[in-house]
């Protein structure tokens, strides 16, 4: 999604905006562009594409500079609409949706003036290009008529020393060293050894002076002082270390991330987490995308092991619905990224609404691991693939930890989790058989994935990564659900996949196998339960080690990842970076 890197200091800007983008790449894009201030000229480079084709921006002088990669919202992803974009010897990147940005548009062009773009962004420029006093006044009189989420960084001719910065509900970190100072969406494109990093909270301003340190200033102005952010400075973009795409690498470092992950609550770290999961009444578990479906699992465990209620929210809706929020709730919000808007806001209502929140990230020191009370890491090592793979093996982990510590509170046991992490390496030899189905999915029409209780989930994320990186229509479906309706779909060319792991639910769910096969459906069978095998019906089939049904998913995850990895370099996809997404969503 779209990231921002500015500079200014001692040395030549360009060269550090293209590596700081280049940092930001794995987030996906579609457009970048650079500009450099020099004397009173802005110098602005854009493209449609890769970085890679901002070239002949290395070259321009100056030692200021802004810097963008767009994900196309509002207007096509063409050069014309990438950032940055100028007005009136103003020019800025922005991240995030100006939601009155019509309205806004259309004051600015009944007073005569001209776009040059068909973003929403542009009319930040035309704001702040027509406000009076100095730079910082004018971004925040301009910031004070915008509707929507933004983190903006903004450079003027009349003031060539001076990058300003704000932020709404869109992440912006600011750096400084002795070669100067640094603005960025996230902490990897402005991390490095001896670069001291602070992050702006939401409604706030910065002020990045040439020769000065950073000054910071709250929603009125008043300047105020920051924390350092403590990071790894280290941690850059892995290398594929012989594999031919990440998704690959990272699926093959599932049983590590899993391990890394898995966590005994009752140590001292979490003694404060501890304490407020014995007096947990309801857990309410706010996620998107592959995050939502590990909280399906989390629902499932914590319902089942600690015999509280517990429900899993899709967050773009939680943060609409009006949530009602008991005392007692634990919001346990789950993301890889912790960036992701929808993810964020659903939190923060939560808090709003007297809720402890639980972040259960990836990406130490990120957006919501800040704003929550509490942190539970995953720890699967930076994933660069958009499509999640070992972030949801690493986060079930944790969440099953997090069941597993709700369940003692309460006097009760969670089957040992060890076990079942003990499994992933012999699952994943095992999930490898998938290749061999390939040519019964290529010319599929649509896919079935089946699952009941935890295999469900199994399903629903199973059938994310495929249409994800494959692009072919497919659903995850409770198996007893499909012959209320979605039975009509089936034929032929719908290859079914059926996922069995609990044996005292096998035979209902090989139930929905007969019914698929009769309807002309290729069957595949993924499962755990060798009474199931052999099956006339089954074309092929994986077989798992056992593990206690509902940690499930750890393993039967393995060779859904597979399948969708095989059938997309099949079909002639790149899996790591599949058309239209980003890996951190990072607007509504
Ligand atoms: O960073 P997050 O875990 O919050 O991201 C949530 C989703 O955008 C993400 O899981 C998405 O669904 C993945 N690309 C799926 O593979």
């Amino acid at each position: 999604m779209c990231g921002i890197v500015g500079y200014v200091g001692e040395e030549r800007a360009a060269p550090i905006l293209l590596e700081g983008l280049q940092r930001l790449e794995y987030r996906g894009y579609d457009s970048a562009g650079i500009a450099v201030l020099r004397e009173g000229q802005l110098a602005v480079v854009r493209r449609k594409g890769r970085v890679k084709g901002l070239g002949a921006a290395r070259s321009l002088e100056g030692e200021i500079g802004v810097g963008h990669t767009r994900w196309a919202t509002h207007g096509a992803p063409s050069e014309r609409n990438a950032h940055p974009h100028v007005y009136g010897g103003v020019c800025i990147v922005h991240n995030g949706i100006i939601e009155n940005a019509a309205a806004l548009r259309a004051a600015c062009e009944a007073r005569g003036e001209v776009f040059s773009s068909d973003t929403d962004s542009e009319v930040i420029a035309h704001l702040i290009a027509a406000e009076k006093g100095d730079l910082l006044h004018a971004t925040y009189s301009a910031c004070r008529k915008l509707a929507g989420s933004y983190a903006v960084a903004v450079l003027s001719a009349a003031e060539p020393d001076t990058i300003v910065c704000a932020r709404r509900a869109s992440p912006l970190v600011v750096g400084c060293d002795e070669r100067g100072l640094y603005v960025a969406s996230d902490i990897p494109a402005v991390a490095a050894a001896g670069r001291k990093v602070y992050a702006l909270a939401d409604g706030e301003f910065a002020v990045l002076r040439k020769g000065s340190p950073p000054r910071f200033f709250d929603g009125a102005l008043k300047a105020v002082g920051k924390q350092e952010i403590v990071y790894d400075a280290a941690e850059d973009i892995p290398a594929k270390g012989g594999f031919r795409h990440y998704m690959k690498k990272e699926i093959s470092e599932v049983p590590e991330a899993v391990s890394r992950s898995l966590c005994d609550l009752s140590k001292g770290e979490f003694s404060d987490l501890c304490e407020v999961l014995c007096h947990t009444q309801y857990l309410h578990i706010v996620a998107c995308g592959t995050a939502y479906h590990s909280g399906l699992c989390l629902q499932y465990a914590a319902q089942k092991f600690a015999r509280i209620p517990a429900e899993a929210f899709i967050a773009s809706e939680y943060r609409y619905s009006d949530p009602i929020v008991p005392p007692g709730t634990l919001a346990v919000a789950v993301s890889q990224s912790g960036e992701t808007a929808d993810t964020l806001a659903a939190a923060a209502l939560a808090k709003e609404r007297g809720a402890k929140v639980l972040a259960v990230t990836n990406v130490p020191c990120s957006s919501l691991e800040r704003m929550s009370d509490f942190v539970l890491p995953t720890r699967a090592g930076r994933e660069i693939a958009v499509a999640a793979t070992k972030s949801f093996n690493a986060q079930l982990a944790a969440l099953y930890s997090l069941a597993g510590a709700l369940a003692r509170g309460r006097e009760r046991a969670a089957p040992p989790l060890a076990a079942a992490a003990s499994c992933v390496r012999e699952a994943l030899a095992a999930a490898e058989q998938v290749r061999g189905w390939i040519p019964y999915f290529l010319g599929a029409r649509s896919v079935f994935f089946l699952g009941r209780g935890a295999d469900y989930f199994a399903a629903l994320e199973g059938s994310l990564k495929l249409k994800e990186i494959s692009y072919l229509p497919s659903e995850g479906y409770p198996a007893g659900e499909l012959k209320h309706g979605t039975l009509a779909l089936v034929d032929g060319r719908t290859p079914v996949v059926a996922i069995v792991t609990d044996p005292a639910l096998a035979d209902k769910t090989m139930n929905a196998v007969h019914e698929v096969y009769a309807r002309g459906a290729a069957v595949f069978l993924i499962t755990s339960v060798p009474a199931c095998l052999p099956c006339a019906e089954v074309t092929a089939s994986v077989l798992l080690p056992k593990c206690a049904p509902a940690y499930s998913p750890m393993l039967t995850s393995l060779p859904l990842q597979l399948l969708a990895y095989y059938v997309a370099i099949a079909r002639g996809n790149d899996p790591d970076k599949p058309r239209n997404l980003a890996k951190s969503v990072t607007v509504e």
